[in-house]
């Protein structure tokens, strides 16, 4: 495994691999996928139980050509021509109408059918050396953060894949944002590095999903995904909300309780605030200056904190202007929606 663009000799190889009803892993601009060839049910099983995950749990259909879309979908309705045409390729995800080629195995036995076109150049060659039409989730094991490195791969699916390809770490680090375009309003089923009002701009009116926006939403979230509780490090994870001081002092409160008990705490900081930890295991997210560094961090320090022996871990709260949405989607998630508001004393 080594970073950088693969030869042509082992693009051409995993693209057999595919085509022969193999999975190979590889690189895309938000996290790393699991793929395997998207027309064939047996490498969609093949998916589902290399990841551990429930097979009702629909794929994304993963393509490198605009082309292509027409052949797995029944129907383009307009506003995803216009998406496509302006974000693709790139982070966008759209649920679509199914075509009959399109195994049921594979939609997780849905009529609707995910589609992707990433824009990272190893993805595509990919795609194409595998027939145009690559089903991939995140390559982790289900439950466990994303992979943003090929090493978080070899981690969790090392021995169940044929071949890990590595392009490095990737760019945006937080999966693609979801619209689905099978009701009237296009509903955004989950956020990511294209945020609602991007949308909103484009398409005019979208909503989010009703399961999205409440923990305690009766409603579920149309993407079966998001249901699931995800991105869980080991350690109990709750989130800190509430002025920055306030937050640093409840947190060091935490810290300092803790280390009288002879135990350690995990400390999620960013670059602002971590000299303002003196105890426990404190790791910077990134910068609030730029939030792009928070979302590419995430599940990293999320998976770093289980090769410490901590109690608990206690995050900062990251409402950023653009993609603080999906941040703290995925950030709630991992806490399973534990959360510790503070406020400033009063003078
Ligand atoms: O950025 C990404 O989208 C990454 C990379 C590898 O492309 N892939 C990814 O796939 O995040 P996965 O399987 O981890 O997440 C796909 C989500 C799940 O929550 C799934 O339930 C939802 O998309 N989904 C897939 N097909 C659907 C459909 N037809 N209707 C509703 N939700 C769907
Ligand atoms: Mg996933």
């Amino acid at each position: 495994m080594t970073a950088g663009h693969p030869d042509e000799e082992t693009l051409a190889r995993a693209g057999r691999i595919l085509k022969e009803g193999g999975l190979v892993a590889f690189p895309t601009e938000t996290v790393y996928g699991l793929g395997g060839n998207a027309l064939d049910p047996r490498a969609s099983m093949k998916i589902y139980a290399a990841k551990g995950r429930p097979s009702d749990n629909p794929l994304i259909v993963h393509i490198a050509e605009m082309e292509k879309l027409s052949e797995i979908v029944a129907e383009i309705p307009e506003g995803a021509k216009v998406l496509a045409e302006k974000y693709w390729p790139g982070p966008l995800t759209m649920i679509l109408p199914k075509a009959d080629i399109v195994p049921k195995e594979t939609t997780g036995g849905l009529d609707s059918v995910a589609v992707r076109f990433p824009s990272d150049p190893i993805a595509q060659a990919l795609i194409k050396a595998a027939g145009g039409f690559v089903a991939a989730p995140s390559a982790n094991t289900s439950g466990r953060p994303s992979p943003t490195t090929a090493g978080h791969v070899e981690e969790d699916l090392g021995d169940a894949v044929d071949m890990i390809i590595d392009g490095g770490q990737v760019g945006i680090g937080l999966e693609s944002t979801i619209v689905d375009f099978t009701e009237e309003i296009p509903v955004v089923l989950r956020p990511g590095y294209i945020s609602l009002e991007m949308l909103r701009d484009t398409l005019g009116e979208v909503r989010m999903d009703q399961g999205l926006i409440k923990s305690d939403s009766t409603v579920r979230p149309k993407a079966p995904g998001m249901k699931y509780r995800h991105y869980a490090p080991k350690a109990d994870l709750s989130i800190v909300e509430g002025d920055t001081d306030a937050v640093v002092a409840a947190i060091n409160s935490y810290a300092a309780q803790a280390e009288k008990q002879g135990l350690q705490v995990g400390i999620i900081a960013t670059d602002e605030t971590m000299e303002r930890y003196p105890y426990g295991v404190v790791k910077s997210i990134g910068s609030r200056e730029d939030e792009e560094t928070i979302a590419r961090h995430l599940y990293e320090v999320l998976r770093d904190f289980d090769q410490y022996q901590v109690s608990a871990i206690y995050s900062e709260a990251f409402y950023t202007p653009r993609m603080g949405q999906a941040i703290m989607n995925r950030l709630l998630k991992a806490a399973g929606h534990k959360i510790i508001k503070v406020q400033e004393e009063k003078q």
